[in-house]
């Protein structure tokens, strides 16, 4: 019987990002599976409950019992979900899949019914610290292929020179206008589409950064761009407020980075409150339960766009184009960068963009390996980013 021999978590930051691969070692030489179970900002955390509790409850498994392996992992704590458990289950369950995919010599997308595609249509990020940095930047991305950009402008950010009204003693910290926030976007929108027409795709990332009647009036406001999406413009505890936006403009809404269970989405879904479902399929708990999202977001009209930022790993990243691949739903991946020469070289086998669209190699599993000698030479910080955070010219702290 095919056996896991043993679990062990790779800590590397070869871009200065934090990340956290799980490696999943089984008794045949040389097989084994890379999965993703990066929390940038609680990784230490992560790494301790793979190493001190999922090794032990899982050596000697067969891996090829993924669905079991999931629950079990899952409710081995009893008290389950969270960031910190769904990350360190994703680890193991992506590495599983990966081990699967090398069983059956197929790359996952061929698991999952074969590609539907020809290449995954990705999004990249344009930001600037005004409207016409932002214009010149996106003409850049726009020479380079992508049709699809998420722009920001920090005008409102103290940080780029907003001047704001504080009180004497407000406490250090990420202070930004919100009124001078929306105004901005609003500007460079009309700016962007004055510049680039109407055949170029255009969202924006609210960042939960609104009040709810705040986050109506700017949903109202985005109506004339043809917005693709405006994300996350609520914080998900304050999602019953989507039904009244949903009222009053037709904005695509996104939502999902944050979410960890299916309570978090499953309304959402059903009540058809958003266009599309934006998880970071680690916080999910890796692939085992995005093949179960997938089908019900399907079955309501609500399309795909997974969580891409830069603190996942390259693995992550092609989980992510891998599902796009074979999804019914797919509506766009995020890719927020190209991977420099130190990822690639960590993660060999690393997904990769041409012309707006995203590749993985034919490899079987996710195509991804791990070079750990190189990985070692890239330590983690463990610092905290300051991103996370955001002040009102108050001093009130808000979600960023
Ligand atoms: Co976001």
């Amino acid at each position: 019987m095919l056996k896991i021999a043993n679990i062990r978590t790779i800590l590397t930051a070869p871009e200065g990002v934090d990340l956290l691969a799980v490696k999943v070692e089984t008794s045949e030489p040389g097989l084994y599976g890379i999965g993703c179970a990066t929390f940038t900002q609680r990784n230490l955390a992560v790494a301790c409950v793979v190493e001190q509790f999922l090794r032990p409850l899982l050596l000697g498994r067969d891996p090829q019992y993924i669905s079991d392996i999931w629950h079990t992992v899952a409710g081995s704590s009893y008290w389950r979900g969270g960031p910190v458990l769904n990350s360190a289950l994703s680890g193991v369950d992506m590495a599983l899949w990966d081990i699967k995919g090398k069983l059956a010599g197929m790359p996952l997308y061929q698991l999952w019914g074969g590609k539907r595609r020809a290449g995954v249509t990705a999004y990249t990020h344009v930001r600037g610290r005004s409207a016409e940095e932002v214009v010149q930047k996106a003409r850049e991305k726009l020479r380079q292929g992508y049709r699809f950009l998420r722009c920001h402008t920090d005008e409102a950010e103290e940080s780029c020179g907003a001047e704001l009204y504080k009180p004497q003693d407000a406490p250090a910290g990420a202070y930004f206008s919100p009124n001078k926030y929306q105004c901005a976007q609003i500007n460079m929108f009309k700016l962007l589409r004055e510049e680039f027409g109407w055949d170029v795709s255009l969202c924006h990332d609210v960042h939960e950064r609104l009040t709810p009647t705040e986050a109506l009036g700017f949903a109202r406001e985005m109506e004339p761009f043809h917005l693709a999406f405006l994300e996350d413009i609520l914080a998900p505890e304050q999602s019953e407020w989507l039904e009244r936006i949903r009222k009053q403009c037709v904005t695509p809404i996104a939502m999902g980075e944050l979410f960890n269970d299916p309570k978090d989405w499953l309304t959402l879904v059903t009540q058809r409150r958003i266009d599309y479902i934006r998880c970071h399929i680690s916080q999910l708990g890796g692939i085992t339960p995005a093949l179960k999202l997938i089908p019900v977001c399907d079955a309501f009209g609500v399309r795909t766009a997974w969580h891409g930022p830069c603190d996942i790993t390259p693995v992550g990243h092609a989980v992510n184009i891998h599902l796009d691949f074979a999804a019914p739903n797919f509506g766009i991946q995020e890719w927020m960068k190209e991977p420099g020469e130190r990822l690639r070289e960590v993660f060999p086998g690393t997904p990769w963009c041409k012309d707006g669209f995203l590749y993985v190699t034919d490899s079987p599993g996710t195509g991804v390996d791990i070079d750990e000698e190189a990985a070692a030479r890239y330590p983690c910080s463990h610092s905290l980013p300051a991103w996370t955070l955001k002040r009102r010219p108050d001093g009130t702290a808000v979600w960023p």
